[in-house]
């Protein structure tokens, strides 16, 4: 029988749990996929096969996810080297770049994956692309809520006369899968992220095409931007779960 979509998470977030050891600082990741290896490495030290582990949450979802499955935390001030860290992505290219922020945590994450030693991606393998942005799903900008239209509009500007662009706030109604563009959402309805930012979703019909160096560049550069969810060369490998087994992406 084939193996379900969550099964698939599973054995990817349990083989990269192999790589955890008694001592290490943990990057913990955010969402369905990093869930999974956050309930694994609770099991493990509860039953003393690891010890003396510190994690540092991505986002206070994964704290309170940890904080259940008895994982002891701290953060980036007090451990500003992390050994390992395990997240998910929503995509992943040959290059090992993703796009991640569909639920919303990038800059946390890219501030803990940054300052991993290791970083290993785990995803199904619905979640390999060809290039970034090409599955249609959101490429999430964190920007400040002061003047977030007229960041919007920039943001706009700079991928004017790609075909296929669109862009929009997130809102917490809406989730990033929607593609239909509304301006004049009222900032009540805005989604807000876990350092009181909102979310512009950018969306690339038949994907991210250039130098996505220079294309991360751009997007920093505007004021009011925070962070974009392209994280560009910092995974170390992925962990692929397939119907028909495990595959790793090394760089
Ligand atoms: C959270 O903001 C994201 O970056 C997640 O890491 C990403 O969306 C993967 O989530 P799933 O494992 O639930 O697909």
């Amino acid at each position: 029988a084939a193996r379900s979509q969550d099964e698939l998470k599973r054995v990817a977030a349990h083989r990269a749990v192999e790589f955890v050891q008694s001592g290490m600082v943990l990057g913990l990741g955010t969402g369905s996929t990093a869930a999974h290896a956050l309930d694994r490495i609770g099991d493990l030290l509860r039953c003393g096969a690891l010890r003396d582990i510190v994690g540092i949450p991505t986002s206070e979802w994964a704290a309170a996810r940890a904080a259940a499955a008895g994982i002891p935390l701290s953060d980036l001030n007090a451990h500003p080297v992390v050994d390992l860290s395990i997240d998910g992505a929503d995509e992943v290219d040959p290059a090992l770049n993703l796009v991640k922020g569909r639920g919303g945590s990038l800059l946390r994450e890219k501030m803990v994956e940054g300052a991993s030693r290791r970083f290993v991606v785990i995803v199904d393998e619905s979640k390999l692309v060809p290039c970034l942005g090409a599955s249609g799903l959101a490429v999430p900008v964190e920007v400040i809520p002061f003047g977030w239209a007229l960041t919007l509009r920039r943001l706009r500007s700079l991928f004017e006369g790609m075909p296929g662009f669109n862009l929009k706030l997130r809102t917490a109604a809406t989730d990033a899968k929607a593609n239909s563009f509304d301006e004049n959402v009222f900032e009540p309805e805005a989604f807000v992220t876990d350092n009181k930012n909102y979310i512009v979703d950018l969306f690339f019909e038949d994907g991210i095409h250039g130098d996505l160096n220079l294309i991360s560049d751009e997007i920093l550069r505007i004021t009011g931007v925070v962070e974009h969810g392209m994280f560009l060369g910092l995974a170390s490998s992925v962990i692929v779960a397939r119907k028909d087994g495990v595959a790793m992406m090394e760089k």
